[in-house]
């Protein structure tokens, strides 16, 4: 095999109380790729449709993360990556993961699996560390191994796989509006209270405990964050209204999807999602900003082949 198409999915991070370390997997949003074999040594990115990204391999995170993993080998030949972009950069569903982890899945598979799971998590955090000036596995741990993930460490890296109730979905709004990681970060307090902190951590082991049980009273009472999404929900037009709305329509709970300005909810059941979707879009239609809404099971495959 000389070439593969790949689905690379948008991810939701932090999932409210796990700022950096949780994330999960969207089913029906992500982007296309191709990875091609080709003669000559070395990477390049041959065609980027949809957005207007860098062609520079050491400029562009699929390009980068590609490196770190051709680097790591000795090949006699070369990639080309064709990168067919439907996430909007600085959207906060995993745009930046998604490309980061697509270059590492192909090559991969085109040279038979010589790396797991959690080395193509390692590759494609260089991609998205350049990006965002962090390196953290939030998005691109989902991306890879699909469901929710807990990263519990990134150094050493480790990934936690943690499974996620039949009927949980999730609703997805994207204004069209960009929200940069590296400035949403750049606003978050260096310190937090100790008060903030036991409630933060006793809510992400509820979540994990909720996810790991089936028990949808626990993962709605967890769904909360004193930390990030006070500082950070400023950045977001009528995200109060939009979570009051959600939480009305029988949400479990909202927050701020990765570092904004998407805002995701999850829900009990595909109707309540649709519920949610509904009271969502009835407040965004009146703010005359434009905005894309999804329902989405929640992906427990990952990045997949296409074809
Ligand atoms: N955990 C990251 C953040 C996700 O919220 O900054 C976005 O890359």
């Amino acid at each position: 095999m000389n070439e593969i198409k790949i689905f690379s999915p948008g991810t939701v991070a932090n999932v409210s109380c796990g700022f950096d370390v949780m994330g999960f997997c969207l089913d029906n949003v992500g982007d296309e790729m191709v990875i091609r074999k080709i003669d000559q040594k070395g990477i390049r990115i041959s065609k980027i449709e949809g957005f207007d990204l860098p062609y520079e391999v050491d400029k562009n995170v699929a390009g980068i993360s590609a490196l770190a993993m051709y680097e790591a080998l000795n090949l006699d030949f070369g990639f080309e990556i064709e990168i067919y972009k439907k996430i909007k950069p600085g959207s906060g569903i995993g745009s930046s993961a998604a490309s980061a982890v697509g270059s590492v899945f192909g090559m991969n598979e085109l040279l038979n699996r010589p790396f797991n799971k959690t080395e193509l998590t390692e590759f494609a955090m260089k991609g998205e560390a350049f990006i965002s000036k962090s390196e953290h596995a939030d998005n691109i741990g989902p991306a890879i191994f699909g469901g929710f993930i807990l990263a519990k460490s990134v150094s050493p890296l480790q990934i936690l796989e943690i499974p996620s109730p039949i009927d949980l979905y999730a609703t997805i709004i994207h204004p069209q509006i960009e929200i940069k990681t590296a400035d949403a970060r750049a606003l978050l307090p260096k310190e937090v209270s100790l008060q903030d902190a036991i409630k933060q951590w006793a809510n992400l082991g509820g979540l994990v405990h909720g996810l790991h049980t089936g028990d949808y009273e626990v993962i709605k009472s967890s769904l909360q964050d004193v930390i990030v999404e006070p500082h950070r929900s400023k950045l977001i037009p009528h995200f109060n209204h939009v979570k009051k709305a959600a939480l009305n329509a029988g949400a479990l709970g909202s927050g701020i999807s990765g570092s904004g300005p998407s805002i995701f909810s999850l829900s009990k059941g595909q109707e309540t999602a649709l519920n949610v979707k509904d009271a969502i879009e009835k407040i965004y239609s009146k703010t005359g900003i434009d905005f894309d809404i999804h329902v989405s099971k929640i992906n427990t495959q990952g990045i997949k082949i296409l074809n």
